[in-house]
């Protein structure tokens, strides 16, 4: 089969699956557009943030509806996925639901929820469904000619990728900020239910940091059980299908391991979850890779002559990068100097090797078309971020010798009395932390395919 062609294999093209796609991508963009409206410093009012985050539900759907094959493809896609998207943001609409508690009374959970609650969910839920719609039919209209058939499976797993980033993004923040006890108990917030925290109580940026985390850490274990889910029921490979399960369970243990880091105060805790946070989501991105029409249709004409060094310095890179990261997290959470100043000198071990992974990637010789068209924006981008990275480093090296450590997280307790959060210095700590996440995703992804294409031409019957 050629690289152009797409197969849909392990999930055939469906209505379904286009709509829990185009449900959960929504989500997770209304997701990342709610965060972004109501950080405290911008913080917008809902009569400017609500529109702003439907609009980002309408382009998500605008943009499937044009790889539709008919209008009325596009309505139900359209409408489903709206409806999808506006039910799985219920567990973020209802910090909007519930009353305010007078005082210093604790969060009232569903006691409190307002009188037409139930209204409001279901309206919110309708407007959903019919921006979707209108969305979808839009992008079909504007669309030259449909899109041909997808894989949804394998683009589900593409959105359960990107549902991590903003996790990823704000447990960094979280860390960064010293936000990680700013919340009270787990898994309830302050004695109420997480999804039925009042936002009106989120006005202190570090219990905004650290309560929004557990809802996108809810939104990821829902979207990776719906992954195992699809898995195991469309999936032939038996080893893909075991891959699936060890992903959900390990999303367990990674809520399960943040949630006792705060009920007993650990920083090792702390520790273990940032680490395992970048593990898992270069599992899920090497798992949407295996569920991937290239990775299964893989031919031996495909392979070059350097595959095999590829797959050994991207091999490399990601023991590499991973040590990296243990390093790094080992100063962010336990002040270990000695660790970062390790960090910085095996930081050039790790950019050498993504530089030559990168150029290696981006020379490949042309085998297919559209194989070389991919592996060489893979290297590019991976030199792309393996510079940034670095100079990031330097910049939060900078700060750190300049402004001072961080120090111990700020305790729910004493909220009133913590220091006012250096802005700048967090937003260089978190992209540098997020920028390394992707640098350790990339590796992977180019581990996998560089390993991919050397097993299929082992494979083949020599001529
Ligand atoms: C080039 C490869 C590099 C990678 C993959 C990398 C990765 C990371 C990661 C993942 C973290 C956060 C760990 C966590 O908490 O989860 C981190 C933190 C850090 N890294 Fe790097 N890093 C690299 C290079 C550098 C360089 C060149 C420097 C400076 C010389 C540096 C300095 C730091 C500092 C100062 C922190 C702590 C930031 C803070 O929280 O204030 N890194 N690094």
């Amino acid at each position: 089969m050629n690289s152009t062609q797409i197969d849909t294999g392990n999930a055939p093209d469906s209505l379904a699956g286009r709509i829990l796609v185009t449900g959960f991508a929504a989500t997770v963009a209304m997701w990342v557009v709610s965060f972004v409206t109501h950080l405290p410093g911008i913080d917008l009012s809902p009569a400017l943030a609500g529109p702003i985050v439907l609009a980002a539900l309408f382009v998500v759907a605008f943009m499937q509806g044009r790889r539709t094959p008919s209008v009325s493809k596009a309505v139900q896609l359209g409408l489903g996925g709206g409806l999808l998207a506006g039910l799985v943001t219920l567990l973020i609409l209802g910090s909007y639901l519930v009353e305010t508690p007078a005082g210093d009374a604790p969060a009232p959970g569903a006691e409190g929820l307002k009188p037409g609650a139930t209204i409001a969910a279901l309206g919110f839920i309708g407007a959903c469904g019919v921006l979707g719609l209108i969305g979808a039919i839009i992008g079909r209209a504007a669309a030259h000619s449909p899109h041909p058939p997808r894989n949804p499976l394998a683009a589900f797993a593409i959105v359960a990728c990107f549902s991590v980033v903003p996790l990823i993004v704000v447990g960094g923040a979280v860390t960064s900020t010293g936000s990680g006890m700013a919340v009270k108990g787990w898994p309830d917030s302050y004695g109420a239910n997480m999804f039925l925290y009042p936002i009106s109580l989120m006005n202190n940026p570090h219990i905004y940091l650290e309560h929004t985390h557990r809802l996108f850490g809810s939104l990821v274990g829902l979207t990776t059980l719906v992954l195992m889910i699809w898995v195991l029921a469309k999936e032939p490979r038996k080893w893909v299908k075991y891959w699936a399960v060890a992903l959900f369970v390990l999303v367990v243990v990674q809520g399960v391991l943040g949630g006792l880091r705060v009920n007993n105060v650990s920083r090792g805790l702390a520790l273990g979850h940032g680490v395992l946070a970048q593990v898992f989501f270069c599992l899920l991105v090497a798992h949407a890779a295996h569920l991937s029409s290239i990775y299964r249709n893989a031919v031996a004409s495909w392979a070059g002559e350097k595959d095999r060094k590829i797959k050994g310095i991207t091999t490399g890179l990601v023991h590499a990068t991973f040590l990296q990261l243990i390093l790094g997290a080992a100063y962010r959470h336990l002040d270990q100097m000695h660790a970062l100043w390790t960090h910085a000198g095996f930081s050039l071990v790790v950019a050498v090797m993504a530089m030559i992974a990168g150029f290696m990637l981006r020379a490949r010789p042309a085998t297919d078309p559209a194989i070389s068209r991919w592996t060489h924006s893979l290297g590019t981008a991976l030199l792309a971020v393996v510079v940034a990275q670095f100079v990031m480093g330097w910049i939060a090296l900078f700060a750190i010798m300049t402004g001072g450590g961080r120090g111990e997280p700020v305790m729910y307790d004493q909220l009133g009395s913590a220091p006012a959060i250096d802005v700048l210095k967090a937003l260089i700590a978190t992209a540098h932390q997020a920028n390394g996440a992707l640098l350790f995703a990339l590796a992977t992804l180019a581990m996998i395919f560089a390993r991919r294409l050397v097993a299929v031409r082992d494979a083949a019957p020599s001529a």
